[in-house]
């Protein structure tokens, strides 16, 4: 990513990010994954509920077949990488918490679906910037959302919590290019939203990216931005709700 600004040490590694999909077999030192653990456990928690909780998915038969739930473009780096972590959303241990302090229930409802939500990105994106810091490579797996019902009986979640990605953590066994990001312009906005600032700027951006594209896939695609995302958005995921809603949440 270029760098607009002042650079630290921090700043550095969180512009040199870019997903990993291959590793070494090499493991990840025990101390270090208390690090990424406590980078995590640091974040900003809406009101301090601390509303996730993180799986290492350790076990080998376990992995694989939450591989093949998560789906075949997953499967292969899922199981190879050395390290393997599910971010759940929480609300099941405040729900306890609360019952019991003061006979209370946690509204499963939309607000509190989302600050699970938020609470637990923020903890995995600290634990993403650790790792990377430590020199390891990552990689977030929203196909973990793919057959969510399946992932919570193999994990044995319980209600009031749900699977909201997985991450891939290791020793870096490739070096991709970095993934252009849309410009500046198109996403910052001074003093009030501007619903036009990023016509222009898209045109631009997709032929960048359809470089990007031609030049990491050695030639065999050259998509841009705009069809990368027409695609992926009618082959959304569905059925979310519905799980959530067996989960016990009020939607
Ligand atoms: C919530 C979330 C879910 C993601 N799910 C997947 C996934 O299932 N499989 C995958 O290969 N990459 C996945 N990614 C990685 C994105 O594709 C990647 O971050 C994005 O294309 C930008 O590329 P970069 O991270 O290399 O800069 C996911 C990223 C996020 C934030």
């Amino acid at each position: 990513m270029p760098l607009l600004g002042p650079l630290t040490e921090t700043i550095g590694v969180l512009l040199r990010h870019c997903s990993i999909r291959k590793y070494k077999p090499n493991p990840i030192p025990d101390e270090w994954l208390d690090a990424i653990v406590s980078a995590a456990q640091a974040a900003s928690s809406s009101s301090h509920m601390q509303a996730y909780t993180i799986i290492a998915v350790t076990n080998d038969v376990t992995r694989s077949k939450l591989g093949e739930l998560c789906g075949e473009a997953n499967r292969t780096f899922m199981v190879q990488c050395p390290l393997f972590l599910v971010w759940c959303a929480d609300l099941n241990r405040l729900d306890a918490v609360v019952e019991e302090a003061a006979g209370l229930q946690v509204p499963a409802d939309i607000e509190h679906l989302l600050i699970a939500s938020v609470d637990t990105a923020l903890a995995a994106q600290n634990a993403a910037l650790a790792a990377e810091s430590l020199g390891l490579g990552i990689v977030y797996v929203g196909g973990i959302r793919n057959h969510p019902a399946g992932v919570s009986k193999l994990l044995g979640l319980p209600r009031l919590t749900f699977p909201l990605f997985g991450m891939s953590i290791g020793f870096p066994d490739e070096n991709p290019l970095q993934r252009p990001r849309l410009p500046r312009s198109v996403v910052f906005h001074e003093g009030r939203y501007d619903a036009g600032a990023w016509k222009e700027d898209i045109v631009e951006y997709d032929s960048e990216h359809s470089r990007y594209t031609n030049e990491r896939s050695g030639g065999h695609s050259s998509i841009s931005w705009t069809g990368r995302m027409a695609d992926r958005i009618a082959n959304s995921r569905s059925g979310f709700a519905t799980f959530l809603k067996d989960q016990g949440f009020r939607l």
